[in-house]
């Protein structure tokens, strides 16, 4: 299979072909046009214009928040190769994480490698991870217990899992029986042999002139568990 590149961002999804048809005219819009050129073309052209112009005016105004102050803070505590899933514009700025998302318009603000790819298919290895990142992405998916799932299995042992969301769901992004709640995340992590820390920061976006909104994110650090007493006696790390 050979997969594109579109203004040096591999594109390495099944559906390559159905990617490109839906984005288009996102692709093939010039960047150097004014907001309000923009916005007259995209009048016209709809859909996934709109969609981009929304998308950047939000995530150039929005101010910087405690979510990312908190994300800025793990990530200066991890070595090692780190995936970012669902990643947006990456507001934490951190140039050493791998950026995967769908929409190619915010990859293109990114501040290090990145793909246009699956975050429920995502094309690595398995545990090839030191450190996985979901920021807003569970509320924002079609299937968040499959998004669990690939997060998990990309993590190398003694790896930790960064996920936030306000889990603020939406009917026409995930469908009602597939909602979870912030204690189902939790025990599920729990449930698969992971430490899990869990708290709430902010994040604010600036979605309009004089409109903000506050999301109150739960947040879970998760990391896998040290062997327990009886396997560390058994292998010699605690003596009697
Ligand atoms: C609410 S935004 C959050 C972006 C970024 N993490 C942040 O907090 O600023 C959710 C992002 O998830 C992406 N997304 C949704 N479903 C995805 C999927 N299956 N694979 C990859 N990205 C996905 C969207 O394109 C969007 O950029």
């Amino acid at each position: 299979m050979i997969y594109p590149a579109v203004d040096g961002v591999p594109v390495v999804l099944t559906d390559v072909d159905g990617w490109l048809a839906e984005e288009a005219a996102s692709l093939v819009c010039r960047r150097d046009l004014p907001p309000a050129v923009l916005g007259r073309i995209a009048q016209g052209a709809g859909g996934v214009l709109w969609r981009d112009l929304e998308r950047r005016a939000i995530a150039a105004a929005s101010p910087d928040s405690p979510l990312w102050q908190w994300v800025r803070q793990i990530l200066a505590s991890i070595d090692g190769r780190i995936v970012e899933l669902g990643c947006g514009t990456g507001r934490h700025g951190d140039a050493r994480v791998l950026g995967i998302d769908l929409h190619w318009d915010s990859l293109r603000a990114y501040p290090g490698p990145c793909l246009v790819a699956d975050a429920l298919d995502p094309p690595l290895p398995g545990h090839c991870c030191d450190a996985v990142l979901a920021i807003n992405l569970l509320d924002s998916c079609r299937d968040p217990g499959l998004l669990l799932q690939q997060a998990l299995a990309l993590l190398a042992p003694g790896g930790c899992l960064v996920m936030a969301s306000p889990l603020h769901w939406q009917r026409a992004v995930t469908a009602p029986d597939r909602w979870l709640t912030a204690e189902f995340v939790t025990e599920w992590l729990r449930g698969q042999g992971l430490e899990v820390s869990v708290g709430v920061e902010e994040w604010v976006l600036q979605v309009g002139p004089h409109s903000r909104t506050i999301h109150q994110c739960h947040t879970w650090l998760a990391r896998h568990r040290p062997p327990a007493p009886e396997h560390r006696r058994n292998s010699g790390a605690v003596g009697r």
